[in-house]
């Protein structure tokens, strides 16, 4: 067991050799030219391996369309240069957003996601010139167990989890027919997605959220969606194949939880033998079927944020409230990157994006063009990277490396944002928009305990 060591590597040495102390060579490449290596994905050519991960910003309009603030951080993204950018989770029904301000797709707001899609396209050709098409991902997402859409609602869950439930009781089951009838709502937001121009939608089935949970749903009993694996993976496939039969030119992917971090029979992705030992062999067989039903794209990450988040994204300061976790955030980096690299190299021809790269700050792009190089991802994958220093690839066509003082520091301020409900967006390096909400976040916070 390693123990927390924030980030402190002046040269790329120095990083190599505390990964090689870990056990683990990680890949290292002077040359980042695999970065901008083209690729096509279901036939849509993609102009770099650079990809914006799904981030939620909380800065939707009450009726769940992208608003101004909304728009600004997709412009930035596109103008940042990235060859894909995967849009953040986005409720498939009213009842299932994360939070009230959380986007969500329907009739009423098409046309405002077809809007922000256009421009988006239309501000990287501007940039880039008319080859550079930017591939758009919605994810499309229910939060199951961590769906808040207003004050007082009360979530359903998929079964008890003593990992994350006190006690079972007063705890609300969704039904098997509530599931049935969910399908449809997936498969009406993809049509809609369709509509808007996104290339692509994401069953989003990570990180603790519906489909997540059932992924993991060993001990739901009597139930067509728990218990055995194909219960437990019988919504994101039959709605895969839904999506793919009834809505053609539009492709799937699906980003999956290779291992939940939480032990069997209450998790997914571990061996049912030792509780803490990453086993593979269900998601290899899982995103088999899902290529057979037509599946084009994987987004493989792991952990359940509200749980343990630094196996999701390794960070040096936790969010208030967030113990300092005992392993060293490298050795978070070194897994994220193992996995994604076990599961590339077991369908070589199938494009992945990989996660966990932003903690490795200026040297990411070092890492990540080898990691391409040695077929261990298709793309790098940014998440707060992207909120911090959405220009990265940018910089990195013109200058050929980062700029030090741009990078994300993994502060967690952005979560920390995003757990009061605030505007979420990078602290540290987008100052005068986020620096502003925090200082208000904050207050907001000290006049409630105040009151208490
Ligand atoms: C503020 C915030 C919002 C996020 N929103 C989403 C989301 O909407 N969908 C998702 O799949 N992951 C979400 N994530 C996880 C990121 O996509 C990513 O997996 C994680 O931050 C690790 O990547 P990184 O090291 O590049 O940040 C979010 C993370 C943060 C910090």
């Amino acid at each position: 067991m390693s123990y927390h060591k924030p980030f402190d590597y002046k040269t790329s040495d120095e990083l190599l050799k505390a990964s090689e102390d870990l056990g683990y060579r990680l890949p290292f490449s002077e040359n980042i030219s695999s970065l901008f290596k083209k690729i096509s994905i279901s036939g849509t050519p993609v102009p770099n391996r650079l990809a914006v991960q799904p981030m939620e910003g909380f800065d939707a309009y009450q009726n769940g369309a992208p608003s101004k603030w909304t728009e600004r951080r997709y412009l930035r993204y596109a103008e940042g240069g990235s060859g894909l950018i995967w849009f953040e989770a986005t409720a498939v029904t009213d009842d299932s957003k994360s939070n009230p301000r959380q986007l969500y797709i329907s009739n009423e707001n098409m046309d405002s996601f077809k809007t922000l899609v256009e421009k988006v396209r239309l501000a990287a050709e501007k940039k880039f010139g008319p080859s550079h098409h930017v591939y758009c991902v919605l994810q499309l997402n229910h939060s199951g167990r961590y769906s808040r859409p207003k004050e007082g609602y009360k979530p359903k869950v998929v079964n008890f989890n003593p990992f994350l439930d006190k006690d079972s009781q007063n705890l609300e089951v969704i039904s098997d027919k509530e599931l049935d009838s969910l399908q449809d709502d997936f498969l009406e937001a993809a049509r809609l997605a369709f509509h808007a121009g996104f290339d692509a939608v994401d069953i989003k089935s990570c990180h603790g959220y519906l489909l997540n949970e059932l992924l993991g749903a060993y001990t739901r009993q009597n139930s067509r969606y728990g218990g055995g694996f194909e219960n437990r993976t019988r919504f994101l496939t039959e709605v895969a194949h839904r999506i793919k039969s009834n809505i053609e030119g539009l492709d799937v992917s699906s980003r999956i939880n290779a291992f939940d971090g939480i032990p069997f029979p209450y998790g997914f992705g571990f061996t049912r033998e030792s509780s803490l030992d990453i086993d593979l062999t269900e998601v290899k067989v899982l995103i088999r079927r899902l290529l057979i039903l037509g599946c084009t794209l994987f987004n493989i990450t792991a952990g359940h944020p509200y749980y343990k988040p630094h196996i999701t994204r390794p960070f040096d300061r936790p969010a208030p409230g967030t113990p300092l976790p005992e392993e060293d955030p490298l050795e978070g980096v070194i897994r994220l990157i193992r996995t994604v690299s076990n599961l590339q190299q077991e369908f070589p021809d199938v494009p992945f994006v990989g996660t966990g790269y932003s903690w490795l700050r200026q040297f990411f792009p070092y890492i990540g063009a080898a990691v391409i190089k040695e077929k261990g991802a298709s793309f790098i994958g940014l998440g707060r990277s992207s909120f911090a220093y959405p220009d990265a690839p940018c910089d990195l066509m013109e200058k050929g490396k980062l700029d030090k003082g741009k990078v994300c520091i993994t502060c967690s301020r952005c979560t920390e944002l995003m757990r009061h409900l605030a505007k979420t967006g990078c602290v540290v390096r987008d100052l005068s928009v986020y620096g502003e909400e925090y200082k208000k976040m904050r207050s907001a916070l000290i006049r409630s305990e105040l009151k208490e």
